[in-house]
């Protein structure tokens, strides 16, 4: 999206709350927008439900080292999402760096709660919104409802979310006697239907994130700083595919950097803004009636000045559902509850009403049948168009398009000017009479293009513009950026590695290989690399298995693959058991030094790993498991384990 955040707003969040006379202020702290988006669904409800002018915020925009002068009256609501090891997001530093300077007593004036969003399945589960807290507490701040957790790795994170926010209105209505209205859907943008009909004009944002996009401004195009509301336009050079599978597929895709200033380092993660598939744009589209409309120009402005985004304008209704909005995944039961108010007949209201109020009966009519939006719609109008929702709520309601990331799997030595990526497809039929293919957006524009580049006639569950408007978005190029990452090899490259990464947990480690090849090619001394792959079958998804070979050539005994293949013996064989019949050789080269990373799925195989790992320092050094887990516990703060999984 356009940023036209604050530049020209006072960055003094005290002087924005008295002059626009705001009652409640919610904070976000973001690393991909679902902080933001909560935080902007939750503002909006408050100030309809109560009434109360509320200001929503990008901890980011402000200076907040004057929050101890917000009004007693005030409420403030925190939004803190948890990245990494637990901490804030990239874009909340200086709120960090505020939060280390505060001391007792310092935020005595602060009325404040907290809804944390994170993933359980990290160590350090929401992290950062615990920190906020505990900060806050220490300076005195005054918590006026319980603190609240929001768990995307359990799945429910929306469930966490609205029982929290139910529970904090029932308090605040009986504690401050804050009276209720029925919340009705109250517009933050305008949108406008131009009289011009889209024909080739070049002010019309059709795709793109920025508006030096449409200026053709080369020289700010090619230099960045590149994020995510100014990606770069990356050429996709190569695409492969790496299974010998007829039903799954993982993609090998290469971007190219040159001619560009956007620069990586090994380790690091590569985000990608994809455009939604052809059949989910119409989808979309059908809908809300919008389908003969879909190049029509629409005008977009914020209604509310506080407001530090806009949306890309003008722009035309395919660009808003192609790419701009996230209108595939999961409907939400709170969004199906705001929009029932549109609803084209009273009955299909009463049924969006009763579903969105129900959590058992919206899991068994909607989420287990893997519902988005316009799934969810058509099926409770039977197919009738919602042509009665205001545009402005399809901008305002349907959550920003988020990019996905994937860790990259070249190395900057070995490939200065080029990222590698390594992503498996996502793909699977619907619980649905239909069997409609519920896909991943990313995974599918890749293999779309893969398919694509190589003139292949494979069967693709969706499909994409490759060609795009303008020929901007074409098979060829895609808008990305790169987020830093602590995930780094030792700056010591004798020291030896120990790189476990089943799947395509493998991206980053074939990063540090290929590092460490590059390494070795120019006369650095080298220590030993073992990497622990696993996959289902060494014939169907032995990822980059003929590299591999090609590695130990140069790197020779300091290179060895360790295997395992899951589903090639009656009995399971994971990366971990691997590792305990390598408990020997493992812990020389521990006490050698060797740092170890792990990649890939957080839910299960960090966790196991991690235990694998404990007990082979147990079973070789005769210590006790919570020793070993407590050494391993050291090396993760000392860098010496490092994770990468999600
Ligand atoms: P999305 O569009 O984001 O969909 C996500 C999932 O939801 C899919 O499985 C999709 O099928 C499903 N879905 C869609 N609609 C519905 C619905 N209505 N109901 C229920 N389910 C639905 N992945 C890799 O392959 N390789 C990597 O190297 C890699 N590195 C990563 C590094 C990091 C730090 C992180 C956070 C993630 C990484 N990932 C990686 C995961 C990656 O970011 C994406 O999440 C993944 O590729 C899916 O993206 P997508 O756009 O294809 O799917
Ligand atoms: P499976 O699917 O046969 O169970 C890459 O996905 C590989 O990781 C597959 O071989 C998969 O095996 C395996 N895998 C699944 N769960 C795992 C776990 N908890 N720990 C390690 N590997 C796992």
């Amino acid at each position: 999206k356009e940023d036209v955040s604050a530049s020209s707003k006072s960055r003094n969040i005290v002087e924005v709350i008295e002059e626009c006379d705001k009652k409640a202020v919610v904070i976000y702290a973001s690393q991909t927008g679902t902080a933001e988006d909560y935080a902007t669904k939750f503002g909006r409800e408050f100030q309809s439900r109560f009434q109360l002018s509320t200001l929503v915020a990008d901890s980011d925009d402000y200076d907040l080292d004057n929050l101890n002068e917000i009004p007693e009256d005030v409420l403030v609501f925190f939004f803190i999402s948890s990245y990494g090891e637990g901490e804030l997001p990239d874009s909340a530093t200086e709120f960090n760096e505020y939060l280390d300077t505060i001391d007792e007593g310092d935020l005595q004036n602060l009325n404040y709660t907290i809804f944390g969003l994170g993933n359980s399945t990290y160590e350090f589960y929401n992290g950062a919104a615990k920190k906020v807290d505990k900060d806050l507490i220490k300076a005195g701040a005054t918590k006026f409802v319980p603190y609240g957790d929001g768990d995307d790795g359990a799945g429910t994170l929306d469930e966490d979310f609205l029982a929290w926010k139910e529970k904090t209105f029932e308090t605040l209505k009986n504690t401050l006697s804050l009276k209720e209205v029925e919340a009705k859907y109250q517009p933050a943008v305008s949108v406008v239907e131009s009289a011009e009909l889209f024909s080739s004009s070049d002010d019309v944002f059709l795709g793109e994130h920025h508006r030096a996009y449409l200026v053709e401004d080369h020289a700010k195009l090619n230099l960045g700083p590149f994020d995510h509301s100014f990606p770069y336009l990356a050429p996709v050079t190569k695409s492969k595919e790496l299974f010998i599978s007829q039903t799954r597929h993982c993609i090998h895709a290469e971007f190219d950097l040159s001619g560009s200033n956007l620069k990586y380092s090994t380790g690091d993660h590569l985000a990608i803004l994809p455009p939604n598939s052809n059949e989910e744009v119409d989808n979309f589209l059908k809908a809300f009636g919008l389908l003969e409309k879909r190049n029509q120009v629409v005008v977009i402005k914020p209604l509310d000045t506080t407001s530090s985004h806009s949306f890309p304008s003008p722009t035309t209704f395919d660009s808003i559902a192609r790419y701009y909005l996230e209108i595939t995944g999961a409907v939400s039961r709170q969004f199906l509850g705001s929009i029932s108010e549109f609803a084209p007949s009273q009955q299909v209201k009463d049924l969006a009403t009763k579903l969105s109020k129900d959590k058992d009966l919206f899991h068994k009519e909607i989420t287990s049948k893997k519902f988005n939006i316009s799934d969810a719609l058509l099926y409770l109008s039977q197919d009738a168009p919602w042509t009665t929702v205001p545009n402005s709520f399809i901008v305002d309601s349907v959550p920003n398009l988020q990019p996905r990331f994937y860790s990259i799997s070249s190395s900057s030595i070995s490939e200065k000017t080029t990222i590698h990526v390594t992503a498996v497809v996502e793909a699977e039929t619907a619980p649905t009479a239909d069997k409609k293919y519920v896909t991943g957006v990313t995974t599918n524009l890749l293999h779309s293009l893969e398919v694509n580049q190589n003139a292949k006639n494979d069967q693709l569950y969706a499909t994409y513009d490759l060609d795009g408007p303008r020929g901007k978005f074409s098979a060829t190029k895609l808008p990305v950026f790169v987020r830093r990452s602590n995930f780094k090899l030792p700056t010591n490259p004798a020291l030896p590695i120990i790189l476990v990464g089943p799947g395509t947990g493998v991206a980053p480690l074939r990063g540090f290989v290929r590092e460490r090849v590059a390494m070795a090619k120019m006369g650095t001394k080298i220590g030993k690399v073992i990497l622990f792959f696993g996959s289902r079958r060494s014939d169907e998804d032995y990822l980059y298995k003929e590299e591999w070979v090609e590695y130990a050539k140069i790197l020779g005994e300091n290179f060895e693959i360790v295997t395992a293949f899951s589903r090639e013996t009656s009995e399971k064989v994971y990366v971990q058991h691997k590792m305990l019949e390598k408990s020997k050789e493992l812990v020389e080269l521990i006490d050698q030094k060797a740092f170890i990373y792990v990649c890939g799925d957080a839910s299960n195989m960090a966790r196991s790993v991690q235990g694998a790992l404990a007990t082979v320092l147990s079973k070789e050094k005769g210590i006790t498991e919570d020793a070993a887990a407590e050494t391993l516990r050291k090396y993760k703060s000392i860098n010496r384990y490092q994770e990468d999984v999600w």
